[in-house]
């Protein structure tokens, strides 16, 4: 051939490969609403930055028919670009090929840029639409899985993973996105779920449908697999770009720092006055959180899931950090299996990649009752604990008012190598609440008075006046100093920029032994 006639020949084959299943197929899917595979890697990288392997892959499989059954490029795409010109990796899964399934072939494709991230440092990004192993293969597609689980596993800590679902992910391939560390689901769209709803029924007779058993809703507020429920594929894509611009690309490195033109002394007066008078009144965590951090933007993770505590990202003074904070406007703030789980999770993530953490303590202890002691909120709870005492990176702590108990040691303290603890004069720092403690201290002595509930109001003043308050920790020198509000985002600022180099380290060994 000659060099025009060869290239225009592999011009026709990356065609070919480019339509993936076919325009009818590639029809279908855009009759549903959806992005195809090689749309949703277009939206995802800087434009014109994607760089593709193994267009021309072909599957092994003999069996069934499928020696006639080809697709060059076997039903993934897989390659490298860049996002605000850093370098990703990405695999998206082509439906429109066998329905997206993962033959022997299809997993090779997908381990090798995982390989090649590894080697690299750089972020892998799935994206998933696909009707699971690939039946007519069996156990390849099996092996092939397997061998993706290994690699999720080893670049656990090293390199950022995050997943977004765009279809089905259903049988033992909801474990990969599971092992990864971001995941986000497109409502109405995908589904996650280890059994569909016709075994489900056959099984334990529930009668439920695929949205109710593993929609983007369900999974993003009550089994917290997902982290966002995305409105629609640009929304998933959207907020994935969002996510990596907070995060480094790999352990070894920082986050780079985002240019800041919120000024670092800017006053938040409203502060001030954010806790209401009636210590029990609930307040929004989140206008702290907003009025503190870069231009008030925060990208909250799991923010339907466990409401009870917050997590997410933001900047101050452009440094990235990650945020943890009690809500009390849900369940007063309380920490409870779900939210130590979700609390844990996400500074276990900050701790890998050298993300700061700064969290903001409201809690009035751990959730008593039945329901959380069977569920084990000992050993779930104890999961904050670890994680924060385990962590190794730069930790900010703002108490804004109840800091009692047991969860008061969890939440970032001086005793869990917090680095810089503050603490607004509103706080009250205590084994316990006024009115649990008085009635353990007083209560057989107020059996004993004319009237026990005035002679127990009196015992309870005494106690918030003597104990809850900031002034004893700082005694101590558990709080390093107590902050006007409308100046903690100036203190927080500083206090990043004092410690951002901090080094400190654990015992060496294999791994912990976290309570899971
Ligand atoms: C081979 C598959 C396939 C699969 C779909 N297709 N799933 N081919 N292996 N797993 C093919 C279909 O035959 C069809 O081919 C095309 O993809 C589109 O599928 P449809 O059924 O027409 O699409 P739709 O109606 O949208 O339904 C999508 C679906 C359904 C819900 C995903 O296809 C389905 O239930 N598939 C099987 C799911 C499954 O049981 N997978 C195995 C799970 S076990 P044609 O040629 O007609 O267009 C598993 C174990 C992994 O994954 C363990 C890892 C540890």
């Amino acid at each position: 051939m000659k060099a025009n006639a060869q290239l225009d020949h592999l011009k026709k084959l990356r065609e070919e490969a480019r339509l993936g299943g076919g325009q009818k197929k590639i029809d279908k899917i855009h009759s549903e609403g959806r992005y195809t595979a090689r749309e949703r890697i277009d939206m995802l990288l800087d434009p014109g930055s994607f760089e593709e392997f193994d267009m021309f892959k072909l599957h092994r499989c003999r069996d069934f028919g499928m020696d006639s059954k080809q697709f060059p490029g076997d039903g993934v795409i897989t390659g490298f670009g860049t996002i605000d010109g850093r370098i990703i990796y990405v695999f998206a899964q082509d439906f429109t090929v066998l329905g997206g399934s993962l033959s022997e072939t299809f997993a090779e494709k997908i381990c090798k840029i995982m390989d090649l991230a590894m080697k690299n440092g750089a972020p892998v990004i799935g994206l998933n639409d696909s009707g699971g192993a690939r039946i007519q293969e069996g156990i390849e597609s099996l092996a092939g899985y397997s061998e993706i689980f290994q690699r999720n596993v080893m670049a656990s800590g090293v390199i950022p993973q995050i997943s977004a679902i765009f279809g089905p992910c259903a049988g033992g391939a909801v474990y990969s996105p599971a092992l990864t560390d971001f995941v986000t689901m497109v409502k109405k769209q995908s589904y996650m779920f280890l059994t569909g709803p016709k075994v489900v029924k056959s099984v334990t007779h529930e009668d439920v449908s695929v949205e109710e058993l593993g929609g983007a809703d369900m999974h993003a507020s009550r089994s917290g697999v997902s982290d966002y429920p995305a409105e629609s594929g640009e929304d998933a894509i959207r907020y994935i770009k969002k996510l990596i611009s907070f995060i480094p690309q790999n352990n070894l490195e920082n986050t780079p720092l985002a240019v800041c033109d919120d000024p670092v002394t800017r006053n938040s007066t409203g502060l001030n006055t954010i806790i209401p008078d009636n210590h029990n009144e609930a307040y929004d965590m989140k206008d702290v959180i907003l009025e503190t951090v870069d231009n008030r933007d925060f990208l909250e993770i799991k923010e339907n899931f466990a409401p009870n505590i917050i997590t997410g990202f933001a900047r101050y003074n452009g440094m990235s950090v990650g945020i943890v904070a009690n809500q009390p406007k849900h369940l007063s703030g309380v920490l409870d299996i779900d939210s130590s789980v979700k609390g844990a999770r996400f500074v276990r993530f900050c701790d890998c990649f050298n993300i700061p953490v700064v969290t903001f303590v409201d809690v009035p202890g751990f959730l008593p009752g039945t329901a959380q002691e069977y569920g084990g909120v000992i050993r779930n709870g104890a999961k904050i604990l670890y994680a924060y005492a385990e962590a190794t990176i730069p930790k900010v702590t703002v108490i804004t008012r109840k800091a009692y108990g047991g969860a008061y040691c969890v939440m970032s303290s001086k005793h869990l190598r917090g680095d810089i603890n503050y603490a607004w004069p509103t706080s009250e720092i205590a084994v316990m609440g006024a009115k649990g403690a008085v009635g353990v201290l007083y209560g057989r002595q107020a059996q004993k008075q004319d009237d026990p509930a005035a002679f127990l109001a009196e015992k309870e003043k005494e106690y918030q006046e003597t104990v809850a308050n900031p002034y004893v920790a700082a005694q101590r020198g558990y709080i390093d100093d107590i902050i006007e509000p409308a100046r903690t985002r100036t203190r927080i600022c500083n206090a990043l920029t004092l410690i951002k180099d901090k080094r400190d380290t654990n015992p060496m060994k294999k791994h912990g032994n976290i309570p899971l």
